[in-house]
């Protein structure tokens, strides 16, 4: 039988599940919930044999659902997973899992308290280049792990635009890049610094670059900003990561379409190219349905935990930066320029389905 799965939220992430649940025979998406009646109204034109509903409750009535998803705003989502494990419901949770450090903390404890699967889209957990790069790592090719590099910048969300409440651009965004480190050097993080810049004049730093030491010595930089060149004629994006050894180095890029993975280690060398994956959603449900069906929760599944940490310290770096130096470059009459831009590009980075 198949696993009956209801979408909470179907802006532009929830449409992204609903393309992979259709394509996996394991799955039927019986319920799409969302606030916009423009949002459902795509919902019924997308998935005609969902039931389309504005409020949630009867979701978690029906016992036929076992996973939701909730792809809504943070704000929404601690409410949402106490919810879905009352209601005895497996859990995928956009990330944050909640929309404040002490409710992230609740919602890891309630989880653990549960038998039910909970997880968190940390997509680049489930991306076969870092896992390519982490294996060949893993087998010593490159000595011992010593230094992790990682850049993500892109024209992408402007300040002010969709989901602000959930974090100026180092939190909504390099929260991800913030638990990717973690997870290469599989260590805590023991110190940092961080310098950011008040670009267009805007409240918060929109760039922002930390590095510090893990527990075990490893040391990282993380750059993170969506100021790459948003007013360009024809925009692009920096986004790599180097990982760097005692004795080789691994090393990655992508241009959203094609991943490039080069590995210099002792005895080999390998470039690898594939597609690159966009958000692996579709990894990561399928590595629910297997759990949901074995009953064996799949260790690959990122925990509840790892997105509070990742939230905590991007929270924790972001502040820091605050503490320092904030040059400001750029005025609000350039971020005007770019939200107007965006509101009217058709084909650009991270835009949101129009309400
Ligand atoms: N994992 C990732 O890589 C990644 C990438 C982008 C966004 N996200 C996260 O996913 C979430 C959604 O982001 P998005 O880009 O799809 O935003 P979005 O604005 O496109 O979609 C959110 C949708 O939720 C709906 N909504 C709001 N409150 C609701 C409620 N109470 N009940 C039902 N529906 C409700 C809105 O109408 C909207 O359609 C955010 O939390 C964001 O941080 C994660």
């Amino acid at each position: 039988m198949k696993i009956q799965v209801a979408i909470i939220g179907f802006g532009r992430m929830g449409r992204f599940y609903l393309q992979e649940f259709q394509k996996n025979p394991k799955y039927e998406v019986c319920y799409i919930c969302d606030v916009s009646p423009v949002c459902r109204d795509e919902a019924r034109r997308l998935s005609p044999e969902s039931k389309i509903v504005a409020d949630s409750d009867e979701i978690f009535a029906d016992t036929a659902v076992r996973l939701v998803v909730l792809s809504a705003v943070a704000s929404d989502r601690k409410a949402r997973i106490e919810q879905s494990l009352r209601a005895g419901k497996h859990v995928i949770a956009e990330k944050p899992i909640a929309d404040t450090i002490e409710h992230e903390r609740e919602v890891v404890q309630l989880a653990s308290q549960s038998d039910l699967f909970c997880t968190v889209n940390l997509y680049l957990r489930n991306a076969w280049y870092h896992h390519t790069i982490k294996q060949f790592v893993d087998s010593g090719e490159i000595g011992d792990l010593a230094i992790l590099r990682i850049c993500h910048m892109t024209p992408g969300l402007a300040p002010g635009e969709g989901h602000s409440s959930e974090g100026p651009s180092f939190h909504d965004c390099g929260m991800h890049y913030v638990d990717l480190a973690r997870w290469y050097a599989a260590s805590e993080y023991k110190t940092w610094h961080a310098q950011g810049v008040r670009m267009w004049n805007y409240r918060d730093p929109w760039w922002l670059q930390c590095h510090g030491t893990f527990e075990n010595g490893v040391v990282f930089d993380i750059t993170q900003g969506f100021v790459y060149g948003q007013l360009s004629k024809d925009q692009t994006h920096n986004s790599y990561i180097d990982v760097i050894g005692t004795k080789g180095v691994a090393r990655m890029t992508h241009d959203f379409h094609t991943a490039k993975v080069e590995l210099r280690g002792v005895t080999q060398t390998i470039e690898e190219e594939k597609d690159f994956g966009g958000k692996n959603i579709d990894v990561l449900i399928e590595l629910m349905a297997e759990s949901i069906l074995t009953g064996k929760r799949d260790s690959r599944l990122p925990s509840f935990a790892d997105a509070a940490i990742a939230s905590e310290y991007s929270w924790a770096f972001f502040n820091d930066s605050l503490e320092h130096d904030l040059p400001v470059k750029g005025d609000l009459g350039i971020l005007e320029e770019i939200r107007e831009r965006r509101r009217n590009m058709t084909d650009g980075y991270g835009l949101l389905p129009r309400k």
